[in-house]
């Protein structure tokens, strides 16, 4: 939540700043600002918006170039949206941007107020903003030292001193930060996509290292003030997969990419027809003697986590429980060590889904995490880590991430079964051509598009399966509530007529979820008990598999013969069923309000 840069070099300083917030818009878009330090110093130019980072790009056409400056995307947490809110914050000689939450923030303000100083917003970046200057004497090092140890919670912050132009200075505690110097000047953004197009190699500083930023390179220091020396990081994905390449919006891009994400995130742990995790480099003992495994994670991930589910029990035969991360912390939850908790989290960086990394870590269980962002925090906090190969995801609603997510749990799962003895050769194979199940699946888009018509209209739809299609219609309800803004539902289909079907009436759609063999005519039965009561039923079902004339409104068929593998097909499906009717209501569908991509506050 939040998106900050910096840049000091020869390029233009607005450019690179601008570019840098587009491509971090995804982490929030209520406001969006910039200070652009001239070369004497002085009070640098501010410009702040409560509109888009286009419209900050049409204001900054108004004011000089600058050799260095910061920016920010703000998704707001303290104070409501509006200028003053907003990012970049101004006390004394320090102008600063900020990522996180200062919690003690309350306290601190109460005590700079016993100095004769007010703050003009509601923010607690300016409360870091005053702390900063009230310690200043000149010494930057010694100011942003002394602050961040008074400072609680979780903050990046990229700050410039009026009389220090030729610097930028950086330092985060439990929020991202990544720096990078090239022969251009030095970058640094809540994540290496804000400066992607200038180089990569970078820098993922350490909590509570100090960064220092000149034209000519960075320099790290310890809180003693003692230099320090990192080691350097390479991008490895393709950097042109962090643009929308045609599309029109990111969603529909990432939903393209599913096949060749999937078969990369596959192949990778599929060795000679057996899943093997060697390369990750995961404890030895990792899965043995495991008798439960405890799934925590936040929304699509935890969508992900009950995908899974029956394969870990059906197949590896361990008991597999699934919480939601907030949840988990809030129960204090008792930390089992017979356990294996598995973390899953497109980002690394969800407070909830971290916070419970450390409360499992402290309680010593066996833990493995499922990232997709390598060297996110929980990336670097985890012993064990397997990651999905989704590579950057921007748009708002995860799709790709989802799906590999799936894959990688399937592959636990497998992996667990494979050790208990148990022959898999056959899922393995299958799992190697899902991604051919998903090319057929957007090859479809036109009859989904179609489809998308009798879900645009509604105000409330019920998203329904049994089993595993249970757990896809939590994921497809998720998908069109976050980007049509349509009430929608997820409720298990047998469970219905306790109650519920009472709401189903002429213009209350179901989409219906039928992959699963052993529940199929009982599917089937709930569709008709939905049509005889007025809601039209749209039918998600296999390829080949009977449907009577009047047993659905619309049918949309997924390749394969159901079973585990068709959770592939039928989220792709459900992933464009959501974005065809997203876009024919006219949505900002990579941009839906209310919502950021990596949610970083508890
Ligand atoms: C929905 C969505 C969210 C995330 C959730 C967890 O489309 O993207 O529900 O899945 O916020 O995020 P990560 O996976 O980054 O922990």
């Amino acid at each position: 939540m939040c998106g900050i840069v910096g840049y000091i070099g020869a390029l233009s300083a607005k450019e690179v700043l601008l570019n840098g917030l587009g491509r971090l818009e995804y982490r929030g878009y209520d406001s969006a600002g910039i200070a652009l330090m001239g070369e004497d110093g002085g009070a640098p130019q501010i410009l702040k918006t409560t509109n888009k980072v286009e419209a900050l790009r049409k204001d900054a056409e108004a004011v000089p170039d600058a050799h260095a400056g910061i920016g920010h995307t703000r998704w707001a947490t303290h104070g409501a949206v509006n200028v003053i809110n907003a990012h970049p914050h101004r006390a004394g000689r320090v102008t600063l941007v900020h990522n996180g939450i200062v919690e003690n923030y309350q306290r601190l303000r109460a005590r700079l107020a016993d100095q004769g100083r007010t703050p003009v917003s509601e923010t607690d970046t300016e409360i870091a903003a005053m702390l900063i200057d009230s310690y200043y004497r000149g010494d930057p090092h010694e100011a942003v030292r002394r602050a961040a140890a008074d400072m609680e919670g979780s903050f990046t912050l990229a700050i410039l001193f009026d009389d220090h132009p030729d610097k930028v200075y950086a330092i985060c505690r439990n929020s991202p930060l990544t720096v990078m110097h090239t022969g251009q000047g030095s970058f640094l953004g809540s994540d290496v996509l804000a400066f992607l197009h200038y180089g990569r190699k970078y820098y993922a500083p350490a909590n509570d290292l100090l960064c220092e930023l000149t034209a000519e390179g960075i320099a790290f220091f310890d809180p003693a003030d003692r230099p320090v020396a990192l080691q350097e990081k390479t991008v490895d994905w393709d950097v042109d997969s962090a643009d929308k390449q045609g599309y029109p919006h990111y969603m529909i891009k990432e939903i393209h990419e599913q096949p060749s994400v999937l078969r990369r995130t596959v192949r990778q742990y599929i060795v000679e027809d057996r899943v093997d995790f060697s390369c990750d480099d995961l404890e030895p003992d990792l899965f043995e003697g495991v008798e439960h495994v405890h799934i925590v994670a936040c929304g699509t991930a935890m969508h992900a986590g009950l995908t899974a589910k029956p394969m870990f029990e059906q197949l590896a035969g361990v008991l597999v429980s699934v919480e939601v991360s907030s949840e988990f912390r809030d129960r204090e939850a008792r930390i089992n060590p017979r356990t294996l908790y598995i973390l899953v989290s497109q980002s690394g960086e969800t407070a909830d889904t971290l916070a419970a990394l450390r409360r499992i870590r402290e309680g010593g269980a066996k833990l493995l995490s499922v990232i997709n962002v390598k060297g996110s925090t929980m990336a670097r906090e985890s012993r064990n880590v397997v990651y999905t190969q989704a590579g950057p995801e921007i748009a708002v609603a995860s799709t790709k991430a989802f799906t590999t997510q799936v894959a990688v749990l399937f592959l636990v799962a497998l992996k667990m079964a494979q050790d208990r003895g148990v022959d898999v050769s056959n899922e393995v194979a299958a799992l190697r051509r899902v991604h051919k199940q998903v090319e057929r699946v957007l090859s479809r888009r036109p009859a989904i598009a179609e489809a998308a018509r009798m879900l645009a209209a509604a105000r409330d739809i019920f998203y329904l399966g049994r089993g595993m299609d249970m757990a896809l219609a939590e994921e497809g309800s998720l998908k069109i509530k976050e980007i049509s803004y349509i009430h929608a539902e997820a409720y298990p289909a047998g469970e219905m007529k306790h109650g519920t079907i009472s709401l189903i009436e002429p213009g209350v759609p179901t989409v219906l979820i039928a992959t699963q063999k052993n529940c199929y005519a009982k599917s089937l039965l709930c569709a008709q008990e939905n049509r005889s009561r007025g809601g039209e039923v749209l039918l998600i079902v296999p390829d080949g598999w009977h449907v009577e004339k009047d047993g659905a409104d619309v049918v949309l068929r997924i390749p394969g013969d159901g079973g585990f593998m068709s959770a592939f097909g039928a989220a792709a499906t459900l992933q464009l069923l959501a974005y065809e009717c997203a876009y024919q209501k006219g949505m900002p569908i990579d941009q839906p309000r209310n919502l950021a991509k990596s949610v970083t506050v508890a």
